[in-house]
């Protein structure tokens, strides 16, 4: 998820303040804030709209830049409530990227239409962020790449496909969002693969098998896994099909921005060699970690 569009790096009050004033008052603010904001979308669908549109902006906005010195007493304010704000965040963005996944794959000029999307610009910050990552422990540009948990709006295996060209599979256990994914992909002209498959089960298909061990990158969503321990099953999983020159990204949270997102660390993936570890501070909201099988 991001949180505003832009052409270079997104950020709100960057650098954020240093020194707060009355961190506690804050705290206090920003968690009842945060739960009132909890209980209004609540009282919603959750379909975009004025409403749900500002309730989850603000949310976002809170959770991406808090007042500063705060993170640490809200989140023990708010912890009753993670589960509920964790799950609305998660079907917010489900419902909102189908209704760009149909609004752009309508239109008669989607490419525009995807344009207007109004967070474009955070995924383009958020992939050339995990591209630069990649860069830093010495990887070329992916060519092959699996996108876990693509979703209806794939915008990431997309942009992957169309500026950087890589070749692009998106796997979803929603065969709904993924017809979704698929057609904004045709729309926008890029070619893009499609396999359906719930990273949770026990087993991996075959064909995802094949995928996954010939792919010089396999991506991680942030919500496919809702918890550490339900992360650190899939990516033992992976990690034992993953081929030799497979990279593995796995998206999590950090502070305020794990009440949007599962988090998970390094040390809860002990399946995986974990290399790099990456926590934006701009508007994008997910931190990335770089991975690879054992030897
Ligand atoms: C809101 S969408 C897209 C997420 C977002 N665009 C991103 O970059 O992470 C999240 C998708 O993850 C999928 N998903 C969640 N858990 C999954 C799992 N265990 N296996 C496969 N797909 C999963 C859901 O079906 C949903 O379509």
């Amino acid at each position: 998820m991001t949180t505003q569009r832009s052409q270079a790096i997104t950020a709100i009050g960057f650098p954020a303040p240093r020194a707060p004033r009355d961190a506690g008052g804050a705290a206090i603010t920003t968690a009842e804030r945060l739960v009132a904001l909890c209980e209004e979308l609540e009282r919603t669908d959750l379909r975009p709209g004025p409403v749900v549109d500002a309730a989850f902006g603000e949310l976002v906005r809170l959770c991406c830049h808090p007042p500063a010195g705060c993170t640490g007493a809200v989140l023990e304010r708010v912890a009753a409530h993670v589960d509920r704000l964790r799950g609305l965040s998660s079907a917010g963005e489900g419902l909102m990227e189908q209704y760009w996944a149909d609004r752009i794959a309508g239109a008669a000029d989607p490419a525009a239409e995807l344009e207007r999307f109004p967070y474009l610009g955070n995924y383009l910050d958020l992939v050339r962020l995990e591209i630069a990552a990649l860069a830093a422990v010495g990887l070329d540009l992916p060519r092959r790449v699996v996108v876990l948990g693509s979703g209806p709006l794939p915008l990431t295996g997309l942009v992957l496909a169309t500026r950087h060209g890589a070749e692009v599979l998106h796997v979803d256990r929603d065969p709904i969002a993924l017809e979704a994914g698929t057609s904004v992909a045709g729309a926008v002209g890029a070619r893009t693969g499609s396999l359906v498959a719930d990273l949770s089960s026990a087993t991996l298909s075959a064909d995802l098998v094949d995928e996954i061990g010939r792919a010089d990158l396999v991506l991680l969503g942030a919500l496919v896994g809702a918890d550490a321990a339900a992360k650190e099953a899939i990516t033992t999983r992976l990690a034992a099909v993953a081929g030799p020159g497979t990279t593995l990204l796995v998206r999590t949270a950090t502070g305020l921005r794990t009440l949007l997102y599962p988090e998970v660390h390094p040390a809860d993936l002990p399946g995986l060699d974990v290399l790099l570890e990456v926590h934006p501070r701009t508007d994008v909201v997910n931190s990335v970690l770089v991975a690879r099988a054992p030897r």
